[in-house]
């Protein structure tokens, strides 16, 4: 064994150490920790801790370390902020910008609305839990403390569909989003089910509070349409379509985007998903929705339509990678709202660079591919005014974000 010290946190969170020899990761450690450890393929993977920091603290959950979620629950919460907003602040000066980064704002304990279980048949029945950290191997969990309580009642129904509803070898893969008074469930990997088992399964559901139940591709029982309500409207997602993780976050998304883009009269929202923002936008302005899934379109649509009292919202169905808005049509529009998947908006970007909108409320999930698409706003005019990072997710790498742009004419 030899001793080590971490140098610094690599992307996914592991501590670094930058070794003569190159980086060697050292999973669950923090910057300035001496450890004690073998290398092996660069990595080491269970190291023993001989000098820990003030920073480190008890993990909460007693599956740790087995279970492939919250990788790092050994860091104390400041150590995480400073984390996510250097990590962000990096990214953006190496494209040469320094804008005033807002204090972080966190999700807490028991906040994920939204989860990906994996379930599977086992001699004594079936066992539900998450897979472990890079492996297809299941780790059964009785306790999930950043996960919604009602989402874990949803555990031994999950049980009950494995036994049931799978050959011997498959994995049912089971998303579950918390929904109203229930939730709303999509299995995926199922063997086909006869009318008696479904009519079983509809009872499951009725039992655990299931409120739709999509089975491989069919939605085979629904007691109350799971909708989400968003701003004045509720709308009724399709089927494991995309949801922010939490409620807080998604209130702290809304309540910055709408900072951001208020006082306007039109507004576009780009990559609009079921309506998360186009929906409380439209309380107060005319708001274009443009999403690629059609779907979620007709769902942001349909709970538009059903709220009444709301301003003009025109929905559009739309792939924004091959097909991005022109500068034309954004001559009547005040406000940009814009929150793309992780690979972010680049032909988007390059075609929002070209025209005057005073204001931009861009939402990212990815500060790499953000920083690529600020700069080429900041590039064409537009200044970066301030980033509030948003952190939806507990004890684990990933980083959301919401940054204002302005450009004066
Ligand atoms: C990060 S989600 C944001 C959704 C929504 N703004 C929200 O907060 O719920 C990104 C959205 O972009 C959509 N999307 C992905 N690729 C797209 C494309 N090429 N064109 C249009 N929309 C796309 C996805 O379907 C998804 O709804």
């Amino acid at each position: 064994m030899t001793e080590y010290t971490i140098d610094r946190l690599g992307q996914l969170g592991d501590g670094v150490i930058d070794s003569p020899s190159g980086e060697i990761f050292a999973p669950f450690t923090l910057p300035g920790e001496r450890i004690e450890g073998v290398v092996e393929k660069g990595r080491i993977l269970s190291s023993k801790i001989i000098e820990p920091v003030a920073n480190r603290i008890k993990p909460a959950c007693k599956h740790f370390k087995i279970c492939g979620g919250c990788s790092m629950q050994h860091a104390s919460d400041e150590l995480l902020a400073d984390w996510k907003i250097t990590k962000t602040k990096e990214a953006l000066s190496q494209v040469g910008l320094t804008p005033e980064f807002r204090p972080i704002i966190n999700s807490g304990i028991g906040s994920r609305r939204r989860a990906t279980f994996a379930a599977k048949r086992t001699k004594k029945g079936s066992m539900v839990g998450f897979h472990g950290r890079a492996s297809d191997i299941i780790v059964e969990i009785t306790e999930c403390p950043v996960s919604d309580p009602a989402l874990l009642k949803g555990i031994p129904a999950f049980a009950k569909f494995a036994t049931l509803g799978t050959s011997r070898k498959a994995v049912l893969r089971i998303n579950a989003t918390v929904s109203g008074k229930g939730l709303d469930v999509k299995i995926d990997n199922g063997k086909e089910l006869s009318p008696t088992e479904i009519s079983q399964f509809a009872q499951i559901c009725s039992q655990y509070k299931i409120l739709r139940l999509m089975w491989n591709d069919d939605v085979i029982s629904q007691s109350h349409p799971p909708s989400q309500p968003m701003g004045a409207a509720n709308v009724v997602p399709p089927s494991g379509a995309f949801l922010q993780a939490t409620h807080t976050g998604e209130a702290a998304l809304v309540e910055t985007v709408m900072e951001i883009v208020s006082p306007a009269k039109r507004v576009v929202d780009l990559f609009a998903g079921c309506g998360t923002f186009a929906l409380p936008i439209a309380s107060r302005s005319a708001v274009h929705a443009v999403e690629g899934e059609v779907n979620m379109i007709s769902a942001l649509d349909a709970g538009w339509r059903a709220a009444g009292g709301l301003h003009d919202v025109r929905a559009e169905t739309r792939d924004l990678f091959r097909r991005p808005l022109m500068p034309d049509e954004f001559k009547k529009v005040d406000a940009i709202v814009i929150d793309p998947p992780r690979a972010g908006a680049a032909s988007q970007v390059a075609e929002i660079a070209k025209t005057n909108v005073t204001r931009i409320a861009f939402v990212s999930c990815n500060p790499s591919t953000f920083a690529r698409d600020a700069s080429v706003l900041c590039n064409s005019g537009y200044s970066l005014d301030w980033v509030q990072v948003i952190d939806q997710f507990l004890w684990n790498p990933h980083i959301e974000l919401v940054a204002k742009f302005t450009k004066s004419n």
